[in-house]
């Protein structure tokens, strides 16, 4: 390189003016006004113009001449004042330019597959993944990245300062319980036998107490072969995190704390700690989901019992059959079609139908109150008894009604309630509302596998008031886990864990997992809890998806150098890719290796 930079592009500015600077990058635009030729250039920092003057030795204005879109140069000149009239406010350096008296052209390029300086949100997620190299180099497109970088810092900074020490965990490891399949490498050493890439570093965090760690964090990857959606990837990053000698409350005013510390610092946003708290039983009770968006109101009220004399067969049979009827109301009016959709909707999620009745507060007479086909159903007091749960009303309004299962009204109305927030434009955006989770039963029951399941991990501690219970009545033992959600999405979750031989027996035992069993998979940590384990707990944090809400992403993709489709697959290398089958031989992975092994 014969032009060697001197500065990065934010640096410049009006105190330039005069000064001969190299400046290094990539060709974003290229303007020809006869003779007189406009690049503007870009590195990491920033985009400036340069400007060949005709006059130039007929050498440099003719290598200037060459340069096309994306070839990567070093400029030399001197930064002048832009002429008056030619200013662009829209960037920081818009107020001067770069006279080139010298230039390089360090490399050419071909031309992108997509214009590098203009918004991408319409250019395929397909070709923009396989060059996601020149996405991020695109104007804007290192952005979600540096605040990525930023985030990093700032929790390690927070956590570093607070006594927290980072340490790694192996990825080639043992099963990790987190409820995912895992994705397996196969041992060469070892003919027959994997390792599994972990599911989260739960197991070494725990272990790590054990080892006198005290407090532990890790911004970490994770492995899940799980089905993928916008908010899934196959490897995903934690923000991993475990103290000895805490109780729940220590864990969720640190996090508190780490989250208002990291907002206030990269978005300049204050939050209002402490964050409100909910039982999984009120979260699922108001909002029919343990993940609810409680950025606006519209709960769902439990009305079975409003209904309980019904003679509308719909209602009355899903009574008769143990269901539930559970309801909310929209503050609008909406068109038969708009209905029409809205059951589509019900139905889409899982509802046999949708039940709607309009309301209007100011009609003249009861009646004309209420309109719906199904309105003749209900005597008036019903009616009034409905007002009067909904209160306070507006003027206009409609309640919407799932008959059902508990667990199929809940579902469908969470959706509901999000969409119908969303068509009302309910939904205040640039809020960021938190809410911890608590009070989740240990246990619930899998019907498939007719027998308990954890529903976090089989190491979360149950509530110390609740263990005599573990033997009567183990679906009624609450945890000690809790899980927080922003808005409406699960960013983290974590727990107190148990830290006793006894209790972690005992709840294998429910679990029907054996102790043979137990000692193959987790013997490990078993010994480990043996000698001398702390009492301790720790969160872990979905990263990408936190990020993804800070920024206003759809997709945690969108804040993920490198992801992977919804298929699982990485389009920029090909991944998951044909292998050689000697490879696969050496591996022991063709049926027969047994015997071969023999010979
Ligand atoms: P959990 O399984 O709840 O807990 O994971 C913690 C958080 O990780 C995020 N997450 C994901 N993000 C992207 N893609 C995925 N496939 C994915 N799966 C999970 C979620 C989730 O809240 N060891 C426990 C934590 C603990 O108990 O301390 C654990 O892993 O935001
Ligand atoms: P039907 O008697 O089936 O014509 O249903 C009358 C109304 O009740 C229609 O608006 C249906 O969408 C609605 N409906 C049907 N099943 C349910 C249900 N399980 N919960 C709520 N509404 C329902």
């Amino acid at each position: 390189m014969r032009l060697k930079r001197t500065h990065y592009i934010e640096k410049l500015n009006k105190e330039f003016i005069g000064k001969e600077v190299i400046v290094s990058g990539w060709v974003l635009r290229r303007r020809d006004h006869g003779g007189v030729i406009f690049l503007d250039l870009r590195d990491r920092t920033g985009l400036l113009q340069v400007v060949f003057e005709e006059g130039l030795d007929p050498k440099i204005h003719e290598l200037a001449d060459s340069i096309r879109i994306e070839y990567v140069i070093s400029v030399k000149g001197l930064i002048r004042k832009r002429p008056p009239g030619m200013e662009n406010p829209k960037i920081p350096t818009g107020e001067i330019e770069l006279v080139a008296s010298d230039v390089e052209i360090l490399n050419t390029s071909k031309t992108p597959p997509f214009p590098m300086d203009e918004d991408l949100s319409e250019v395929s997620e397909v070709v923009r993944l396989k060059y996601r190299y020149l996405e991020m180099r695109a104007l804007d497109g290192l952005k979600p990245f540096i605040f990525r970088h930023q985030v990093n810092q700032t929790i390690r900074e927070f956590l570093n300062n607070r006594g927290f020490l980072e340490i790694e965990t192996p990825f080639l490891t043992k099963s990790t319980p987190e409820g995912a399949r895992d994705y397996l490498v196969p041992s060469r050493l070892y003919p027959g036998k994997f390792y599994a890439l972990p599911q989260s570093p739960q197991l070494f965090k725990q272990i790590l107490m054990v080892a006198g760690v005290d407090k532990y964090y890790q911004i970490v990857k994770c492995f899940r072969d799980e089905d993928l959606r916008a908010d899934r990837q196959p490897e995903f990053t934690q923000l991993d995190m475990e103290m000895s000698f805490v109780d729940e409350n220590d864990v969720m005013i640190l996090v508190e704390e780490l989250l208002a510390y990291l907002f206030e610092k990269v978005l300049n946003i204050t939050l209002d700690t402490p964050f409100p708290r909910i039982s999984y039983e009120d979260a699922l009770r108001y909002y029919g989901t343990d993940r609810p968006d409680i950025r606006f109101d519209m709960k769902l009220k439990e009305l079975s019992d409003l209904f309980k004399d019904t003679s509308f067969k719909v209602f009355r049979s899903v009574l008769d059959s143990g269901g539930v009827i559970k309801g909310l109301k929209a503050p609008a009016n909406f068109s038969r079609k708009e209905l029409d959709e809205l059951t589509g909707f019900a139905q889409e999620m899982g509802a046999k139908g949708l039940a709607w009745i309009k309301y209007n507060k100011n009609a003249k007479s009861f009646e004309e109150k209420w309109s719906s086909p199904i309105v003749k159903f209900f005597e008036k007091p019903v009616l009034e008894k409905l007002e009067e749960t909904f209160n306070p009303l507006e003027d206009i309004a409609t309640f919407f009604f799932v008959a059902d299962r508990e667990e199929i009204a809940n579902s469908v109305l969470a959706e509901l309630r999000i969409h119908l927030a969303k068509k009302l434009n309910l939904v205040p955006e640039k809020k960021f509302s938190f809410v911890w989770i608590v009070d989740f039963p240990l246990f619930e029951w899998d019907e498939e596998e007719n027998r308990l399941v954890s529903v976090h991990h089989p190491f979360t501690h149950p509530k110390e008031e609740d263990i005599p219970l573990l033997e009567t009545d183990p679906l009624k033992v609450k945890s000690r886990a809790y899980d927080i959600v922003l808005n409406g999405i699960e960013i983290g979750g974590g727990s107190i864990r148990i830290h006793k031989k006894e209790v972690q027996k005992k709840i294998f035992e429910l679990l029907k997992i054996s102790p043979d069993e137990a000692e193959e998979k987790f013997g490990f940590l078993l010994t480990a809890l043996e000698y001398g384990a702390p009492p301790h707990g720790g969160i872990a944090f979905g990263l990408d998806r936190l990020i993804m809400l800070m920024l206003g992403k759809k997709s945690i993709r969108e804040v993920i150098p490198f992801p992977k489709t919804q298929r699982a697959q990485c389009l920029l290398t090909g991944a998951p890719a044909e292998v050689k089958i000697e490879q696969i031989l050496e591996l022991h992975l063709l049926p027969g290796w047994e015997k071969k092994k023999e010979n």
